[in-house]
Order: C-alpha cells, then structure tokens, then sequence
C-alpha cells in the first residue's frame, strides 16, 4: 500500500530550486514563443525515459559515443596527467565514465555532477564497489552555473572535466561558450577537457532520432507538463499536447516543441495561461556540430584542441582540449 501515493510525490522540489523552477516557467510561458529551459526534463521519471531513450534502435548517439570510447580509451587516459580528479558534467548514470576508466587514467578521484541528486549518489555507491581504489565523490548541482567542487579534488594537481552525451549541444551557442568558460574557471590551471559531441548528418537519421517508433522521446517531451502538474499545481491535461521533433537545417539543431492540439486555458502556479490552437512550447534545441565548428567555439574562450575521435559513420566524436595557458585564457575571460 502506499506505492501509487509515493509515486505521485516522487522528487518534489524544495525551496531555492522550485522557486527558479516556478519563475522560469512562468516566464517561459508568458512569452511569445513559448518556451521552458530543457534542464526541467530530468525530475526522477524524465532520467528514466531518458535511460530508455539511450537504448532506442533510432537514437544513434549514446552507441556510437560508446563505440568510440571504447575504442579510444587508452588513448583518452594517455591524455590525463598522473594525479588528476576526474569532473563529470552532468553524469546521470556514469555509464561513460565506466568505459574511460577502464583505460586506466592514474586519478585521484571521480567527481561525478548531475542535477538528479538521488540518481547520483546511488551511481556512486555502484561505482565504490566496483572501483574500491576511486574516490568517488557525488556533486549535486546545476552544471550551467559555477559550483564548488570537493577539497580533494580542488587540492589534485590538475582536474580533467569530461562532458559527453551531447549535453553541450543543448545549450544555445553563446550559452555553450559561456559554458566552456566557466568549466575552464572550475577546472583552473592545466586543465583538459573530453567533450562528447553530435555531428551534422542527414535529416532522416536527426529526425528519426528525435521521432522514435516507441513513442519514448515523446513521453520524455510530455513529461515535462506532468512535472509542471505535480510540483506547480498545473492542470496541463496531456493528451491535449502533441510531441513535435524536427531538423532546422539553417541552425544546426533538431527543435522539440509541445503542441497544444487545441485553443485552451491552463492553470500554473496560480496564474493562467492561454493557448491558440497549434501553439506551441518550445522545450529542448539539440545542436549538432562538426569537429571544425566546436572547435571554433572552445578555442573563443581558451580551450586549444588536441584530439578528436569519430565513429566509422561520422555520427560522434569524442573532442579533447587542454586550456591556453596565458592568463587571460586561462581564467575564460576571452570573448567567444
Ligand atoms: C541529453 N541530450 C544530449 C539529448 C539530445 O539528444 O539532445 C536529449 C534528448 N532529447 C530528446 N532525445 C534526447
């Protein structure tokens, strides 16, 4: 008994984080397009659906990063100084970072940051007994902003931040350079940083990506108004809303939207907000990149490239830099 109940009150937000949560859809909503930060897909059932999605037959990009990594993964560790703390962005359930450290980087700890606090730290206890040597120590945070990182790994000699999965191309362009920045300030003086990275491909593999057969992206998108239901008090009624996912060829980037499929009134923290029929909210952009193209970005703000791997199909690549060792560079003041 008690289940059902529990399920409907999993990950509820608690203070700071449900205020930014409140004001950013409200302010996403009350706009003209409509639209809410993509970071609010992953409440406990969102990570979940995203775990899923990784294993669909039309998401290609988490098996062709995993090929690489694979591949690569001495390679990789060859390229991580002796002593250094390991910083995962974003980690979710650090499937990736597994396969790095069985290339054996000599480190001294494994940082992994995710906003899914309950996700991470039960990671980390998976992670502990099959790594008994690794330090590892779980950071909950938002990773577009700074955060602190834990004394052992501020005092190793050098931190090596590892961004994979694409993350990077969910932010807006100046938001990803800004991004970068930041990561040089967290990392500091000598740092290296591995960045998983979509490439440009045809349409018909992007939209099939983002259109998958089992309707699991789509769920993912929808969950957002369930979320927006449980912890805003909204009244989103789900089947009114449609999932949409397609290549804008002039921007580089797939769009997912949340179509309302007819004109209504919804209900959110106490306010109400109108939609025409066909409106939509837009929920999540996913660039894609070449190696040239982030290349361009990190190098604006002080990242040098010194490796990059693809797949055999030219889908991924896994991209290494080494941050500039000027001062400015250093401390991510160049302008992108
Ligand atoms: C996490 N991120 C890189 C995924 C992507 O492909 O942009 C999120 C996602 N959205 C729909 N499917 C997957």
């Amino acid at each position: 008994m008690g289940e059902p109940a529990r399920k409907v009150e999993q990950n509820p937000l608690q203070g700071e984080q449900h205020s930014a949560f409140t004001a950013d859809v409200l302010e996403g909503l009350s706009g003209t397009p409509k639209q809410i930060p993509p970071k609010y897909f992953y409440d406990e059932a969102g990570s979940a659906l995203f775990e899923r999605i990784t294993d669909l037959p039309e998401y290609y990009p988490t098996r062709s990063e995993m090929r690489i990594l694979r591949r690569h993964a001495a390679d990789i560790a060859r390229l991580v100084p002796p002593g250094a703390a390991l910083i995962e962005f974003g980690s979710g359930s650090s499937k990736k970072a597994r396969v790095l450290l069985r290339g054996k980087p000599a480190l001294s700890a494994y940082v992994p940051v995710d906003i899914c606090g309950e996700m991470i730290e039960r990671e980390a206890a998976e992670l502990r007994a099959d790594f008994p040597q690794l330090k590892v120590l779980p950071v909950t945070a938002d990773i577009s902003k700074p955060f602190d990182i834990p004394a052992v790994a501020a005092a190793a000699p050098v931190r090596v931040g590892f961004f994979p999965g694409s993350t990077i191309g969910n932010f807006e362009p100046h938001e990803a350079a800004s991004f970068l920045r930041n990561a040089a300030q967290i990392l500091g003086r000598g740092a290296v940083l591995i960045v998983g990275v979509d490439l440009i491909k045809s349409t018909e593999v992007l939209h099939a990506a983002y259109n998958d057969s089992a309707g699991i992206t789509a769920a993912f998108n929808l969950n957002l108004l369930k979320r927006i239901n449980r912890d805003l008090g909204g009244t989103f009624r789900l089947e009114t809303f449609e999932h949409h996912a397609f290549y804008n060829r002039e921007r580089n980037r797939i769009e997912m939207h949340l179509a309302s499929l007819k004109r209504q009134k919804v209900r959110v923290a106490g306010q109400t907000i109108d939609f025409r029929a066909g409106e939509t909210i837009h929920t999540e952009n996913s660039y894609k990149y070449s190696v040239a193209s982030l290349g361009a970005l990190a190098r604006g703000v002080g990242w040098l490239p010194v490796a990059s791997w693809t797949d055999s199909r030219k889908y991924f690549s896994i991209q290494v830099f080494n941050l500039a060792s000027d001062r400015r560079a250093a401390e991510g003041l160049a302008g992108p």
